[in-house]
């Protein structure tokens, strides 16, 4: 039986990456695409997200739009020097058919989590507004999460947009200390396991080769290499959010340690830091699950094999 899943996103390359692995693997079965601000304007990865989805030939999914701002600041800026001022590296994909639900992000969530026969993996590969508006809101819907699988923050690595903070958190870490504060089963996917996970030119390639679906993911991720090329001097491209999407579908993937997490929320230079308490493996309600460890070369080659059948699939 795949395990029901909710993307909760704002494509973004790497996004895109994760939403094109989901819709790859057997063992999960995506019902719902939520989207949120973040890499760029919320009007604009909402569209992301439905092309993506139209170009895997699975527009049925259902998609819907979510928070435009973070809760308390609004973001100080976007993403667009990573992922391209329309957040898919300037690749335009054809238009889906389909059209966003026309109710709230959190109100399609919820029903969806309600009417589940079975838990539901909820993965948060953007900012997490959605996720704390849900807890807010619909405490009763957020409970019935079977696994939160959250891309963002940082134990050991410092961070990727300051030098304390990683994109997802920083981008409104009000709502990230909501969500790390509940008690919903979490698993935390941070830079100490993303930066490590690099897909090179060859892995590429490969996918490339296997069809038009493969080729348009390999010309959306060319910035994003770009990018990682002149600012960081890597080889490749960082898979955060198909790193915390491999955990989704493949629970176990990551080797994780129960801790306290805090996230700093003050003003000042440690703004959305994620403070992770690693003294000691914690028994509190509220502890996740944070991935220490990872087996690189594997996660690649899952990412890699994955993207290649499913282009195959739509020759
Ligand atoms: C995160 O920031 C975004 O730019 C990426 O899509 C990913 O979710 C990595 O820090
Ligand atoms: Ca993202």
């Amino acid at each position: 039986m795949a395990t029901p899943l909710v993307i909760d996103t704002d494509p973004g390359i790497d996004d895109a990456l994760a939403i094109l692995l989901a819709l790859a693997s057997p063992e999960v079965d995506l019902r719902l695409v939520t989207t949120v601000h973040g890499n760029v304007e919320l009007a604009q990865t909402t569209q992301n997200a439905l092309r993506v989805l139209h170009l895997a030939g699975r527009s049925d999914v259902p998609v819907a739009a979510g928070a435009r701002e973070s809760l308390v600041y609004r973001q100080p800026e976007r993403a667009g020097h990573v992922h391209g001022e329309a957040g898919l590296g300037g690749v335009k994909l054809e238009p889906s058919p389909a059209v966003p639900d026309a109710r709230p992000a959190v109100v399609v969530l919820a029903e969806l989590l309600m009417a589940a026969e079975e838990p539901v993996t909820v993965a948060a590969i953007g900012p997490w507004t959605n996720i704390a508006l849900l807890l807010a809101t619909h405490p009763e819907a957020a409970e019935r999460i079977g696994r939160l699988v959250l891309m963002g923050g940082s134990a050991a690595r410092g961070g990727n947009v300051t030098a304390a903070a990683e994109f997802n958190v920083w981008a409104d870490p009000e709502a990230a200390q909501r969500v790390l504060g509940s008690a919903v089963p979490t698993v935390l996917v941070g830079l100490d396991v993303t930066l490590p996970t690099v897909l090179d030119d060859d892995g590429v390639a490969r996918f490339a080769a296997a069809g038009p679906v493969g080729a348009t993911a390999a010309a959306v991720l060319q910035q994003y290499l770009d990018h990682a090329r002149t600012t960081y001097g890597t080889t490749g491209v960082v898979l955060h959010d198909a790193l915390a999407l491999t955990e989704a579908i493949a629970p176990g993937t990551l080797g994780t340690v129960r801790r306290d997490v805090v996230v700093d929320t003050t003003l000042g230079a440690g703004r959305g830091q994620t403070l992770v308490d690693r003294r000691a493996v914690s028994g509190s309600p509220t502890a996740v699950d944070v991935a220490e460890t990872v087996d690189s070369a594997a996660a690649v080659e899952f990412l890699v094999a994955r993207l290649e059948a499913l282009a195959r699939s739509r020759l």
